[in-house]
């Protein structure tokens, strides 16, 4: 297993579509195991595999804070089947450097997919665990947070941004990056 790299905002690769992934072999499920380690090591709740550079649709998620590492949520080719209801939620992402905001997602989602041991997974979610799911399908349709912000406050993260990079400061502000 392998730590990989993050890319961040504003690199390219985060805006393209991920493919479908027509056979579930070692190979996938040797990303996948380094995607859980990254997420891992990267202090996240969630990961989509183009954030390490993967353009195919593979998502990990841990939600679960109490006991983080024993049951990491793996998903192949991820949907969202059914959702309702509204919530907004402050998100960040490990691919958006030092910035959150409150984003307005589906409340409940009902998401099918595959797990690396080929079989059919149906996950129902609420509160973080469903938020998250949506962020992560998102990656996979080149999509962040951010894109659901309006230009203006887009705008201002730009500034900001170029602030950070000209001090070299990180500032931590708690908020789980999914
Ligand atoms: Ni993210």
């Amino acid at each position: 297993m392998a730590v990989l790299r993050i890319h961040t905002f504003p690199d390219p690769l985060l805006t393209r579509t991920s493919e479908r992934i027509a056979e579930i072999d070692g190979r996938v499920a040797g990303y996948v195991a380094d995607m859980v380690e990254t997420m891992y090591a990267a202090n996240g709740v969630g990961l989509a595999a183009p954030q390490v550079g993967l353009l195919e649709r593979a998502i990990v998620v841990d939600t679960d804070s109490e006991n983080r590492g024993l049951a990491p949520l793996c998903l192949l080719n991820p949907e969202v089947v059914e959702a309702e209801g509204d919530i907004t939620w402050e998100e960040g992402c490990l691919s958006v450097v030092d910035y959150t905001a409150e984003v307005q997602r589906s409340a409940r989602v009902l998401v099918s997919g595959w797990s690396v041991d080929q079989e059919e997974v149906r996950i129902e979610a609420t509160g973080l665990k469903a938020v998250c799911l949506q962020h992560e399908i998102d990656h996979l349709d080149g999509k962040l947070f951010l894109d659901h912000l309006s230009p203006l406050k887009r705008g201002l993260y730009r500034k900001r941004l170029k602030k950070i990079k000209r001090s070299g400061e990180l500032p931590d502000d708690g908020v789980p990056r999914i």
